[in-house]
C-alpha cells in the first residue's frame, strides 16, 4: 500500500522540506511553505493498480489534425511554427521584456481574425487594459469585428470565459500575470506559473483551442521563467534581438510538430513588426565602401544562410592592459583569434585595443566566423581594406590551420545571389564547391593573409 506522508513545498522556488519553516532555505522567501501530500510505494510491497483499461490507438493511422493547421498569413511566423498552428497546440512565446511579444501576438491575432471572419479570436491580457490594447491594434492596422479582448488575471475566470466563447485561437499575455485561485502563492511565482501552464494545457487539449501563452524571460529567477515551462508545452518560440536595433529573430527552441531550425526575421517599425523578406540584403544595407576592418560572413541560422557584416577596430593601447570589446561575437573567441594571429602571423596585437562588432544587433556563435574575424583584424591592423565583394568562412585551429565549415554550398549560394564575387575558405573544401565566384583557398591563416594582403 502506498504510504502517505506530509511534505512542505516552497511556493516560490519549489524546494521541498519534511518540516515547515518560516523561511525557505533555498530561495530565502518568507512564509512560502505550503503543505503537500506525498505518496510513496514501499519497496517489496505489491502495488495495487486502480485505473481503468483504456483503448489503444495504432500509430499507423494518420491523424486528421495534420491537415488542419491554422495559417496566419505572416509567412515568417508560419514557417517557424512548421506550417501554422495545430488546433490543440500550446505555444509558449518567450523573450525579454519589451522585445515585442505583445506586438507580435497582436499582429498574429489580427491576421488570424481577418482570415477567419466567421470565428472569434480572443486575447486575454493580465498586463494591459482593453483600451491600451485596442489603441495599439488600431495603430497596427484595420481591426476586424471578430477580435475580442479580455483584461483579466484570474485563471478560473479566463478559462470559463474561453469555454463559453470557444474562440478559434486564444492568446494569453502573460503567464507571469495570470494566477489560479487553487494555490495561495503570488502571480509569477514558480508554483503559479507551473499551475497556470498545466491548467491551460489540460484545458486546451480538451477544448481543441490553439493557444499562445506569453512568458517573459526573468533575469533573476530562472526557476520561475519559461525554462521551467518548456517541458509542459508543445512549442517554445523565442523572440530575440537587441532592443536598440530594429531586427528581431523568431526561433523555435522546441517544436513537437515541426523543425526547430527555422528562423523568422522581422523588423520593428512604427507599425509593428514587419517581415524581412531578404535578410541578407537588409543586414548589409548602409555598408561603407572600402571600409577598413569590414568583412562579410555568410552565417547559418538553423538551415538558413544570412550574410552579416563584421567590423573590427584596432587601436594602440595607451594605458594599462589592452582592452577587448565584442558585440555579437564571443569575447573568448576574439581573444583566441588574436592569440593565433600573434603566434602564427606577422599581425601582432599585444599592444592594441580591439573592438569587434556584428552590425544590426545580430549574434554569431559559430566557429566558422574565425577566419573572417582574423582577416578583419589583419585589415584593421594593416590599414588595408579587403575587397568589397569578398566573403570568408572557416574555423581556425590553434596551429593556425583553416578548417572546413558545415553547409558550405548554402553559404556560397546566398553570397552569389547577392552579387559577391570572391570567397575565402579552407583548402580542404576547394573541391567541394561549385560556383562562379573566384575562390581563394588556403591551408593556414598565414597563407590566407599572404594571398590577400601582399
Ligand atoms: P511589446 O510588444 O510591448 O513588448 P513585450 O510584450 O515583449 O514586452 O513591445 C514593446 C516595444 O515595441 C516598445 O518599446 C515599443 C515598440 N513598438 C514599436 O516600435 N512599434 C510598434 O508599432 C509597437 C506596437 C511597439
Ligand atoms: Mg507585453
Amino acid at each position: 500500500m502506498p504510504k502517505s506522508t506530509t511534505l512542505y513545498q516552497c511556493s516560490e522556488c519549489g524546494y521541498e522540506s519534511a518540516k515547515w519553516a518560516g523561511k525557505c532555505e533555498q530561495c530565502g522567501a518568507w512564509n512560502s511553505f505550503v503543505e503537500q501530500e506525498k505518496t510513496a510505494v514501499l519497496p517489496g510491497k505489491k502495488m495495487i493498480v486502480s485505473g481503468s483499461k483504456k483503448t489503444l490507438s495504432p500509430i499507423s493511422e494518420k491523424s486528421a489534425l495534420q491537415n488542419t493547421r491554422l495559417l496566419s498569413g505572416i509567412g515568417e511566423l508560419d514557417r517557424v511554427l512548421g506550417g501554422g498552428l495545430l488546433p490543440d497546440s500550446l505555444v509558449l512565446l518567450t523573450g525579454d521584456p519589451g522585445i515585442g511579444k505583445s506586438t507580435l501576438t497582436l499582429q498574429w491575432a489580427l491576421a488570424t481574425s481577418w482570415k477567419f471572419p466567421q470565428e472569434k479570436i480572443m486575447m486575454v491580457s493580465g498586463e494591459e487594459s482593453v483600451a491600451q490594447i485596442s489603441e495599439r491594434a488600431h495603430r497596427l492596422g484595420k481591426v476586424p469585428g471578430n477580435l475580442f479582448l479580455l483584461s483579466e488575471f484570474f485563471l478560473e475566470n479566463i478559462l470559463s470565459t474561453v469555454a463559453h466563447e470557444h474562440p478559434k485561437m486564444l492568446i494569453l499575455d502573460s503567464v507571469q500575470t495570470i494566477a489560479s485561485g487553487e494555490i495561495p502563492s503570488a502571480p509569477g511565482s514558480v508554483g503559479q506559473v507551473r499551475m497556470v501552464t498545466e491548467q491551460v494545457m489540460h484545458f486546451i487539449k480538451q477544448h481543441q483551442i490553439p493557444t499562445v501563452l506569453i512568458g517573459h524571460v526573468t533575469k533573476s529567477g530562472e526557476m520561475a521563467g519559461p525554462q521551467a515551462l518548456a517541458h509542459l508545452v508543445d512549442t517554445v518560440l523565442y523572440l530575440e534581438g537587441d532592443r536598440y536595433h530594429e531586427f528581431r529573430l523568431l526561433r523555435s527552441t522546441k517544436n513537437r510538430f515541426g523543425s526547430v531550425f527555422e528562423v523568422g526575421v522581422f523588423e520593428m517599425t512604427e507599425t509593428g513588426l514587419t517581415e524581412v523578406q531578404n535578410p541578407s540584403a537588409a543586414f548589409l544595407s548602409g555598408r561603407l565602401q572600402n571600409a577598413i576592418g569590414s568583412i562579410i560572413f555568410p552565417t547559418i541560422e538553423g538551415t538558413r544562410p544570412f550574410l552579416v557584416e563584421l567590423q573590427t577596430l584596432t587601436t594602440v593601447t595607451h594605458f594599462g592592459y589592452p582592452k577587448r570589446t565584442a558585440t555579437g561575437v564571443d569575447i573568448n573567441r576574439l581573444n583566441l583569434i588574436a592569440a593565433i594571429l600573434q603566434k602564427h602571423t606577422s599581425i601582432k596585437l599585444e599592444n592594441y585595443d580591439i573592438f569587434a562588432n556584428i552590425i544590426g544587433g545580430f549574434r554569431v556563435a559559430e566557429p566558422a566566423l574565425d577566419l573572417p574575424l582574423a582577416l578583419s583584424l589583419a585589415s584593421s591592423k594593416l590599414q588595408k581594406p579587403l575587397p568589397e565583394n569578398l566573403i570568408a568562412m572557416g574555423e581556425l585551429g590553434l596551429s593556425g590551420e583553416i578548417r572546413s565549415v558545415a553547409q558550405l554550398e548554402k553559404r556560397i549560394k546566398e553570397a552569389e545571389k547577392l552579387g559577391f564575387g570572391i570567397a575565402v575558405l579552407a583548402e580542404a573544401q576547394l573541391k567541394s564547391v561549385k560556383t562562379k565566384m573566384e575562390i581563394i583557398s588556403a591551408r593556414t591563416i598565414g597563407e590566407a593573409l599572404q594571398k590577400l594582403f601582399s
